[in-house]
């Protein structure tokens, strides 16, 4: 691993596993500072060692609690400017605040914009990111935006599983194209679509479904489970279609409010996330099916070649799946 004394990386608190992992593959240790509070509670982020014209990655997902996770990295992409670093990539396997993005009704804010804008506005150079919510959230970045997928990671997993009769299920039509990624790996005898609307932001309701499962295993893709009312009612209609047996893979295990109890009660047969937020021991014991992937290698990879001045897209042009990074994932959201 060509990596010079001229990458430094740091994290904040939202994933120090991660990035204690990819620090890992990279070989390097990670950067040393100190982050406090004020008596009030407003934070204060020190870096403590030099950083002077270095190429700075920072690891901050913008996970719960998401605006804590939030300041603190654009303060310390603060410091770090102000500490003269030569280049700041933010790497942010998860962007929070990344589902309001666009007006869909009168008088609401495009909040995924105005975060973009203040990641850019506190001084970072460029940011990485995996499956982004939705693909157009890059274009509210006036600066160099690398947008990975998970598939790589969860695809070799459920390879690796050899399911017969496949049938890759889409919860909604935002993860179609998502789903298209799986079965170029994957292969599989079918594909269904289920027709969402969401009621509110916890309840989906689900109508039907385009295609057939019956006595097949489902495998369904999504980028993110939060309240996993889309996940649930999906997998009760696979189970009230004849589906056999029922896997769900999402890169992102948000996994609030009742998600735990309503993934332990559904019939669902195994679900794997990544930890591009960090899932803690006793949540993943209460919902009893759940399997936690890393990417730290996919991101490590990814840092290693930014800072060499190395392609990022190629890792998702490889023999295994050579259109990944065009047919992939990502245009929005229900
Ligand atoms: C929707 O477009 C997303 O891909 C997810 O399906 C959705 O955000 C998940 O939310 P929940 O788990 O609360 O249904």
């Amino acid at each position: 691993m060509k990596v010079t004394d001229n990458l430094k990386m740091f994290t904040g608190r939202a994933n120090p596993d991660l990035a204690q992992k990819i620090s890992e593959y990279l070989g390097i240790r990670l950067g040393a500072a100190k982050l406090t509070r004020f008596p009030d509670s407003e934070l204060l982020v020190k870096i403590e060692e030099d950083v002077r014209g270095r190429d700075v990655f920072l690891i901050q997902p913008t996970c719960a609690p998401v605006h804590e996770n939030l300041m603190e990295l654009l303060i310390f992409i603060d410091c770090a400017r102000r500490a003269s670093a030569e280049r700041i990539t933010v790497v942010m396997p998860y962007f929070g605040y990344a589902r309001q993005d666009r007006k869909d009704e009168g008088r609401v804010p495009i909040s995924a914009k105005l975060v973009a804008n203040m990641i850019a506005t506190a001084g970072a150079d460029r940011v990485l990111t995996i499956d982004l919510h939705a693909g157009q959230i890059q274009g509210f970045f006036d600066i160099p935006l690398d947008n990975m997928y998970a598939e790589p990671v969860l695809g070799v997993y459920f390879d690796q599983l050899k399911l017969q009769n496949l049938v890759l299920v889409s919860p909604d039509v935002g993860s179609v194209k998502r789903a298209r990624a799986y079965i170029q790996r994957l292969g599989g005898e079918g594909f269904a679509i289920i027709d969402k609307f969401r009621v509110n932001a916890s309840q989906a309701e689900i109508r039907q479904m385009i295609g057939d499962v019956k006595d097949k295993t489902v495998l369904m893709i999504d980028d993110v489970i939060t309240t996993a009312g889309t996940v649930c009612a999906a997998a009760q209609l696979c189970k009230t279609e004849g589906a056999e047996k029922i896997y769900v893979a999402a890169t992102h295990g948000v996994l609030c409010g009742p998600a735990v109890e309503r993934i332990r009660n559904s019939p669902i047969t195994e679900l794997v996330v990544t930890d591009t937020i960090p899932v803690s021991q006793e949540k993943a014991d209460a919902i009893g099916k759940l399997k936690v992937l890393s990417v730290a290698e996919l991101i490590g990879e990814a840092i290693h070649r930014i800072h060499n001045d190395q392609s990022v897209s190629s890792l998702f042009l490889n023999g295994q799946r050579p259109t990944a990074a065009r047919g992939a994932p990502n245009s929005g959201d229900e």
